[in-house]
């Protein structure tokens, strides 16, 4: 009786941990999904004036040594999650004094970069936390509608 009652309990403890992984999943969303706003975005146009501009250029298209923040940007960053693109500007940026802008002026900036790529604002600003969750699709994903 008492092994069952466990052997219950056990079943009941992974039910819920299937069931919590699965909300986990289910959780994702995408940079289709309104992840900034646009005054976040446009903290972010200043920052990249002073810190990104004199090498990505005012219109974020590079040269031939510098790769753009624009047009083959999206499909060479697609697949990964958004926080992949966050570390990378937060660690290897800029290029000359690389860590040197904070999380959250970081943020500012991706939120800028998704907006010149016409990724559509929203209400809620981009967190340095949790971009885990936000995948990178470069086109929208045709299942699923915008969140508002
Ligand atoms: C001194 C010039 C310079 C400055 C300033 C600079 N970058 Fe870069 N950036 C580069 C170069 C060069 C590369 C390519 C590095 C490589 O391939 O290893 C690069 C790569 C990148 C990439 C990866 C692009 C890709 O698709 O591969 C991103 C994103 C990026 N920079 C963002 C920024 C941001 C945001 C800032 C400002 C905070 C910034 N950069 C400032 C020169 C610079």
């Amino acid at each position: 009786m008492r092994f069952r009652t466990i052997l219950a309990r056990t079943v009941l403890v992974l039910v819920a941990g299937i069931a919590s992984a699965q909300a986990r999943i289910s959780t994702r969303i995408s940079i289709w999904d309104r992840v900034y706003t646009d005054a976040q975005a446009m903290r972010g146009h200043t920052l990249y004036m002073q810190s990104c501009a004199r090498c990505h250029g005012a219109d974020l298209s590079g040269t031939y040594e510098i790769p753009p923040l624009v047009g083959r940007f999206m499909p060479y960053w697609s697949g990964s999650t958004l926080d992949a693109l966050f570390d990378y500007v937060s660690t290897a940026m800029p290029l000359d004094h690389p860590g040197a802008l904070g999380a959250g002026a970081n943020a500012d900036i991706v939120a800028f970069i998704l907006k010149s790529n016409d990724i559509p604002s929203g209400s809620k600003e981009l967190s340095p936390t949790g971009l885990k969750v936000i995948n990178f699709d470069s086109a929208k994903p045709a299942s699923r509608p915008t969140r508002k």
